[in-house]
């Protein structure tokens, strides 16, 4: 039987205080929504069905996906409401699973166990036993231990609320039973509102079996409704990311200081020290070592290159052997070669360094393309920038450039060119040649230093 996953995602997320819909909130880089739809497809359902309020546009803004499919619910009168928004658009037939996009950290494995495990016909419920269950649907059973009702917090008695086995939200349920159980719910309950959770009874009523599933870990059905929910689960997503790279063979120095805003693919041996923030899609070849404080963004960091600590890296493709750091900041567009090193204090965009080039301390390269084996010296700037166009220097292999130069781009220096320390390139330097500009003379003269007088020195203290 085939299968259709509705996502209910149009409640207004009153409890976040926040312009942007709940679901959009983000979980290691992606929204609550779209870790949701991530793990309805891993069950290849035929359908997945996103039901939305007056807020289309923006949450197609932040889930762009051709697969997935829209159903509007016009006003928020309920879970139950939502699912009945999305109906038309079920394939008729299909078995329909459930999903609350505020619980966004479930796993494919408990949704396929809940779907296998169902019967076609029955009502499939994931459940979970919690410490404290405060604000969630409790679930209500016989003597028998069979599932009888559904009660929210709401509308709990005093002792149905020291239960502690929960509604999770989430539900596979048989087409045909749906359909006649969703005229029939009602809103005369504290909230007024058409809850989903009442099908449960209804099954009860029409003898439908009903088959519980428990998750493979408590923290996968966290619902998030308010911001200190939002961290607790990004810190538990982050933990399991953490856990996940700590069994492929990187060792991640304290998992509680880790963070993936995005996708990480890393080598073996790989070390990442404390407070790394990796961003966006990010691979580390084998043996990169990343130093604590350091932010990775959309890069390629190949096998044995070594960042340092408080370093930023963002659209660059480090090479082998690499160094970069420590307090380096290499921006977009940014390709350093093998055993290319880029030190403390510099900022590279846009530029190329050659195999083994050295860019050691206090230098800006922006447009520059750098040959083989060159030594760029402490506070050499590249002036990329006219105030209109950007230029672009390019500096040959073996050249030597002194410390605080200024090669006013477009320039060219030539292959083992030296070019003394303090000069100001206006023009191109010639290969193999020393070039250097007009200097100040140097003059030394006798000369006292002033001395504060000792008084003086007593006030100003
Ligand atoms: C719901 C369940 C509760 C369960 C909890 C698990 C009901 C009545 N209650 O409570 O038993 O323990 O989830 O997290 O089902 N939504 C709509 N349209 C609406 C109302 C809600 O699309 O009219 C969506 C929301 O966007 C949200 C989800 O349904 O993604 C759940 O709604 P929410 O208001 O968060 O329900 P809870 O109080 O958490
Ligand atoms: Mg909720």
């Amino acid at each position: 039987m085939k299968l259709s996953v509705v996502i209910l995602a149009a409640g207004k997320g009153t409890r976040m205080l926040s312009e942007l819909p709940k679901v959009l909130h983000q979980i290691g880089g992606k929204c609550m929504l779209s870790h949701v739809v991530a793990a309805a497809k891993a069950l290849n359902p035929e359908q997945i069905i996103i039901v939305h309020g007056d807020n289309k546009d923006i949450m197609q803004a932040h889930l762009n996906d051709p697969q997935v499919l829209w159903a509007h619910q016009k006003e928020q009168k309920g879970t139950g409401d939502a699912v009945a928004a999305a109906m038309p658009l079920v394939s008729k037939g299909n078995r329909v699973l459930s999903l609350v996009g505020d619980v966004p950290l479930i796993e494919p494995a408990t949704l396929r166990r809940l779907h296998d495990g169902t019967p076609a016909q029955a009502l499939g419920l994931l459940t979970a036993t919690v410490d404290n269950p405060h604000g969630l649907g409790r679930i209500l059973r016989n003597d028998s231990n069979e599932v009888e009702a559904i009660k929210e917090q709401k509308d709990a008695t005093p002792e149905q609320a020291q239960i502690k086995e929960i509604n999770t939200g989430i539900f596979l349920l048989p087409y045909q039973h749906l359909q006649s159980w969703l005229p029939r719910l009602s809103n005369n309950n504290a909230q007024q509102e058409y809850y989903l959770t009442d099908v449960v009874q209804m099954a009860v009523h029409d003898g439908v079996a009903i088959h519980t599933e428990v998750p493979s870990r408590t923290e996968e059905i966290l619902g998030i409704n308010n911001r200190a929910q939002l961290v607790a689960a990004e810190r538990s997503y982050q933990l399991k990311i953490a856990a996940h790279f700590l069994e492929e063979g990187v060792l991640i120095i304290d998992p509680a200081r880790f963070d993936v805003r995005g996708e990480l693919h890393a080598g073996l041996d790989v070390t990442i020290d404390i407070n790394c923030v990796i961003e966006g899609q990010v691979t580390l070849g084998n043996q990169v070592k990343i130093g604590p404080n350091c932010i990775l963004k959309n890069c390629h960091i190949e096998d044995g290159a070594q960042v340092l600590s408080h370093s930023h890296i963002e659209g660059a493709h480090i090479g082998q052997g690499a160094t970069v750091g420590p307090f380096a900041r290499i921006r977009p567009g940014t390709k350093l070669a093998q055993q290319a090193r880029v030190g403390n204090f510099v900022e590279v965009k846009n530029a190329q360094i050659g195999p083994g080039s050295k860019v050691n301390h206090l230098t800006y390269l922006g447009d520059a393309i750098i040959g083989k084996s060159v030594n760029i010296g402490a506070g050499t700037i590249t002036c990329n920038y006219d105030g209109a166009s950007k230029h672009q220097t390019t500096i040959e292999d073996g050249a030597h450039i002194g410390s605080n130069c200024s090669l006013v781009a477009p320039v060219h220096v030539g292959e083992g060119a030296t070019i003394a320390a303090s000069s100001i390139l206006t023009k191109d330097a010639p290969a193999h040649q020393l070039t250097l500009t007009h200097r100040l003379e140097q003059r030394s003269l006798s000369w006292q230093r002033p001395e504060k007088e000792k008084n003086n020195q007593k006030e100003m203290m």
